[in-house]
């Protein structure tokens, strides 16, 4: 079948709306009618170059919901009609990973960056040429055919607007404090940078019972939204936070930073380090040039003060447990999600949605799919 899909065609270049072919379902697959995409910076950093992608093109999206269309042969657990989250990586449960409750690990996420299938084959097409999907997924075309390891039931009164960000944004974020940082009741805790990502970590350090959690970001409007979802004080750069943080912590420094820097680099990360007290955690969730080398922090420091960073994929989280967790604390009202929905955009207007994110007009912008 053919579907309109916004694709790369090559390294730093941007979104070209294009119709591509699309092969059906195999086994253990399933055809997506998509509903809805979220515009993560992780996509961004494939137009900038930041990423780099081990096969070009590449149809683009990683954070989506949608409905099964078809289910391909001998494939249980799913039937025509289900509702959808994409989960950006999947989850095979069977893997060492898997097994130790690392999901996230989980060794069939190796291709998320080049976008093929573990036997190297395509599912899109443009004439004739293999065309990747991003985390084997590719959000931003109206159908796609995706693997149900990546697959998560998502219940009848979650609408799939919202729903879809459950499959990045929220768990990377809401994990990045809860998991990653282990944020405890009483803590005080700083997010440096309050986008589609940030804004979800104030809510899981929020959840997790920070007492003091002081966003950072340069835009205004994002240290607005920070105030409503939880945060209790604001700051335009970290010099201001840490002139809160450190009158309540005797001047020792937070328990925990997370770095959610839309292009983080080494200089955000060192920081993070030095807003933290002795054995505290500086987690680095944000993503910057894939080439970039070094982090300026003196080691000797770091052992002294015994200080933690920690890297953190999709907030540490196992999307097949976690993914369902956070669409249910969203019925039960504990997890915001309509409210970082700041625009929605038709697939023609994916370049005008991250030109929107850049100038710091959204929280999250979303894809709504027209069929
Ligand atoms: N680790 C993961 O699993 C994972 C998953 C998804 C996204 N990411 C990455 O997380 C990062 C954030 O993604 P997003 O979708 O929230 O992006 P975003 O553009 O929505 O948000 C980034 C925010 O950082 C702010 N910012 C820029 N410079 C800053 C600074 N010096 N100090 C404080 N704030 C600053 C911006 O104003 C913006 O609000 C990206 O690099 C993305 O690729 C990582
Ligand atoms: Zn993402
Ligand atoms: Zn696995």
């Amino acid at each position: 079948m053919k579907t309109k899909a916004a694709l790369v065609e090559r390294s730093a270049g941007k979104w070209e709306v294009t119709e591509v072919d699309l092969d059906g379902p195999r086994q253990g697959e399933l055809l997506v009618k998509m509903v809805a995409s979220g515009l993560c910076h992780s996509d961004d950093h494939l137009t900038t170059g930041d990423l780099q992608l081990g096969h070009y093109p590449i149809a683009g999206g990683h954070e989506g919901a949608g409905i099964v269309e078809e289910v391909g042969p001998d494939t249980p657990e799913w039937k025509v009609g289900d509702r959808i989250v994409m989960s950006f990586l999947p989850g095979c449960g069977r893997c060492r990973w898997c097994a130790s409750g690392m999901q996230n690990l989980c060794d069939s996420g190796a291709r998320t960056l080049d976008g093929t299938r573990a036997d190297g084959s395509f599912r899109m097409s443009l004439d004739g040429q293999g065309v990747g999907q991003m985390s084997g997924l590719a959000t931003f075309s109206q159908w796609s055919t995706v693997s149900v390891l990546s697959a998560i039931h998502c219940p009848d009164d979650v609408p799939l607007e919202v729903a879809c960000l459950t499959g990045c944004g929220v768990g990377t974020g809401w994990g990045s404090a809860v998991n990653s940082a282990g944020v405890r009741p009483g803590d005080v805790v700083i997010v440096m940078g309050v986008g589609g990502i940030g804004i979800n970590a104030v809510q899981g350090a929020s959840h997790a019972g920070a007492s003091v959690i002081v966003a950072v970001d340069p835009v205004e409007f994002k240290r607005g939204t920070a105030l409503r979802l939880g945060a209790t004080h604001a700051a335009a750069t970290m010099a201001e936070a840490m002139e809160v943080v450190a009158p309540l912590t005797n001047g020792q420094g937070a328990d925990s930073c997370i770095v959610c820097v839309g292009v983080t680099r080494g200089d955000h990360v060192a920081q993070g380090v030095d807003a933290i007290r002795k054995g505290g955690t500086c987690v680095l969730t944000g993503i910057g040039n894939m080439a970039e080398v070094g982090i300026p922090v003196s080691p000797t420091m770091l052992t002294l003060f015994q200080k933690r960073i920690q890297g953190s994929l999709f907030g540490a989280s196992s999307p097949s447990k976690d993914i369902p967790l956070m669409l249910e604390l969203y019925r039960q009202g504990r997890l915001r999600l309509d409210e970082l929905v700041t625009t929605r955009y038709p697939l023609d207007k994916i370049n005008e949605g991250y030109a929107d994110m850049h100038a710091g007009r959204n929280i999250r912008g979303v894809i709504v799919h027209e069929h």
